[in-house]
């Protein structure tokens, strides 16, 4: 290992945990090394991924981070220095041990332990491993990092399988987004929230300085330019860690799905030659025109979430134009009436949340903020002229305690390159 400076800083620090944490007598295989992968945050499109329609995520210099040994049988063993607990699972007997194996997990490996089940139900060959776990993505805080864990995770099997299986664009065993798809199983099987396939891609796909415009759909992708010095991506976490956020995950996704179904009728209804109507699958085949002629046809709330998610996805196009040519001001517009959208329609905010939008909004030189992610608590992101990330902190230290009686923590983030992996020797 020669330059060290392109490695994050949490794959060194699991590095020196590792000798100290897996001692002892076991046999391991020549392969040593660090495997990484960043959150993400996501510029517009919320809840819109699961609808087939668009986001526009940006990776992040926070990762999730392995330092580890592969190892001669077929166990996996992990320390998170996080938790400071152990975990081990056996890769024998998978994909069927699945569900027995979970259960005797912490949360955090069974995202692993789902990585690993998904990697090898695609058919790809993989060695145990030992490895220490490490990171700076704040967690469960709408920065996605059981992504980062997720897509470190098919990092740090790529590594140790001794090439048995590669990762990347040109001849490798899996694509990037292949291996997105399959942290997004692994997601939903570790934690049974029938999420989108936004996190995992924006980690996968990560590249310095872009953002990522991504088609939900077709799974085609683009990079935009995200680069203004004078810029700041401020990241302001609420403190809020809420339960109810996957239950009521699983329900707006329900609610989409009911409102796709009553709309072909509805369609059919007022257009009995449209046949067009049959082959609407998702909201993302609505247009607002036509939702602007028949929408109020749908009960409440299914018309409110169509309409949030309509909007939303025009939204997200839009700032993919306006990324183009550096509009940020005009960005900035977008990214309150998303959270608008978020708060009184799509109903996955919290006073929290509100409160932290509301107090950015004040803020001179504050372009646009929302919350960030599945909702329901976690953190806000927002567009700053660098010169006023100074007031924004110290309106947020002055007003969030008194509005909601906790402290918000505040990280400036940058758009940052995707997952990687080192061999030590
Ligand atoms: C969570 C899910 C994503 C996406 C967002 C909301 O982060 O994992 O798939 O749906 O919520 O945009």
């Amino acid at each position: 290992m020669s330059d060290t400076t392109a490695i994050p800083q949490p794959a060194l620090h699991a590095l020196e945990q590792f000798p100290i944490v897996f001692s002892g007598n076991v046999e391991y295989a020549e392969m040593q090394g660090m495997a990484w992968a960043p959150g993400r945050v996501n510029l517009i499109g919320e809840h819109t991924d699961y609808n087939d329609g668009f986001v526009l995520p940006i990776a992040v210099d926070r990762v999730t981070a392995f330092a580890g040994r592969g190892r001669r049988e077929d166990v996996v063993r992990l320390w998170s220095s996080h938790y400071k607990e152990y975990a081990q699972f056996s890769l024998e007997g998978l994909p069927t041990t699945f569900a027995r194996q979970r259960e005797d997990l912490p949360g955090w490996a069974r995202y692993v332990l789902g990585v690993v089940t998904e990697l090898m139900s695609v058919g790809v060959t993989l060695a145990g491993f030992d490895a220490v776990i490490a990171g700076d993505v704040p967690l469960g805080g709408g920065m996605s990092s059981s992504a980062a864990l997720e897509v470190a995770t098919a990092e740090a099997c790529a590594l140790f399988s001794r090439g048995a299986f590669t990762i990347g664009s040109e001849r490798a065993t899996l694509a990037p987004m292949q291996v997105a798809a399959a942290c997004q199983r692994a997601e939903q099987i570790a934690s049974g929230v029938r999420c989108g396939i936004l996190d995992q891609a924006a980690s996968c796909l990560g590249r310095p300085g872009k953002a990522v415009l991504l088609d939900c759909r077709s799974l085609d992708y683009r990079y935009l330019p995200f680069e203004a010095p004078n810029l700041s991506l401020v990241v302001i976490d609420t403190g809020v860690r809420r339960e109810l956020a996957s239950s009521e995950y699983n329900v707006r996704r329900k609610e989409c799905e009911d409102a796709v179904t009553l709309w072909r009728e509805i369609i059919l209804q007022h257009e009995s030659g449209n046949e067009a109507a049959r082959s609407i699958t998702a909201l993302r085949d609505i247009t607002q025109e036509e939702f602007d002629r028949y929408g109020r046809h749908l009960p409440e709330p299914l018309r409110r979430r169509a309409g949030y998610v309509i909007a939303e996805n025009a939204r997200v196009l839009q700032t993919g134009k306006l990324l183009e040519t550096d509009s940020f001001v005009e960005i900035g517009k977008l990214l309150w009436l998303s959270h608008a959208g978020l708060r009184d329609e799509y109903e996955v905010s919290c006073s929290e949340l509100d409160a932290l939008v509301m107090i950015a909004k004040q803020v001179e030189g504050v372009l646009g903020a929302r919350m960030l992610g599945g909702g329901f608590g976690g953190c806000t992101v927002n567009l700053v002229y660098s010169e006023a990330v100074k007031s924004l902190r110290q309106a947020v230290e002055r007003e969030y305690p008194r509005r909601s009686g906790r402290q918000a923590s505040i990280d400036i983030c940058r758009a940052a390159g995707g997952p990687g992996n080192v061999c030590v020797r």
